[in-house]
């Protein structure tokens, strides 16, 4: 598995795991964002080229948000999430940035347990924040500086 930074021509297969994996999918014109300057995106490659994962971060100054993760269902629990938000956290350190943020939904256990293991931490809670389904927003937070 190769990670790597995403480029323009991912964006076509990063939306389809968008769909994949989101009842509210970003549009390609959404992650056409990550691509600008103030965002920090990694993809996860198979050998035959195909990606298969991927995690974007926004940030502003020292502090940034994470913004998606997503795994191909065919391709969950073989490490790729953990890999990519390790990159991601090593890069952001490499920038300055000293504080992270996200949100997730609280029904979504298996991405708590990831962002846990990551050294996350509960931070609060933004009522009924989602949709498709409605659902409370967990807050979860990340020094850098340890
Ligand atoms: C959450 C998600 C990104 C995890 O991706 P993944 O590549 O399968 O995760 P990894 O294999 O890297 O797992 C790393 C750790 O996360 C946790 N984890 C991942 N999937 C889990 C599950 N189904 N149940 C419990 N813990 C889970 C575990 O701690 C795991 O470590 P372990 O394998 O040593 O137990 C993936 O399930 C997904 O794309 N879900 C739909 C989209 C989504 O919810 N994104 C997050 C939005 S906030």
């Amino acid at each position: 598995m190769n990670i790597r930074r995403i480029c323009e021509k991912d964006l076509e297969r990063l939306t389809d795991l968008e769909r994949e994996c989101f009842s509210v999918p970003w549009s390609a014109e959404s992650l056409r964002m990550l691509l600008q300057d103030n965002f920090l995106a990694f993809c996860a490659e198979d050998d035959d080229g195909t990606v298969q994962a991927y995690a974007g971060m926004m940030y502003v100054l020292d502090e940034g948000q994470i913004v998606n993760v997503a795994t191909a269902k065919e391709a969950r629990r073989r490490g790729l999430a953990e890999q990519l938000l390790r990159r991601l956290l090593e890069q952001a350190r490499q920038q300055g940035i000293t504080f992270l943020s996200l949100e997730v939904r609280q029904g979504n256990l298996p991405a708590q347990e990831l962002y846990r293991k990551l050294g996350f931490s509960f931070a609060g809670v933004r009522p009924n924040y989602y949709v498709k389904p409605r659902e409370n927003a967990l807050i979860m937070i990340r020094s850098l500086l340890d």
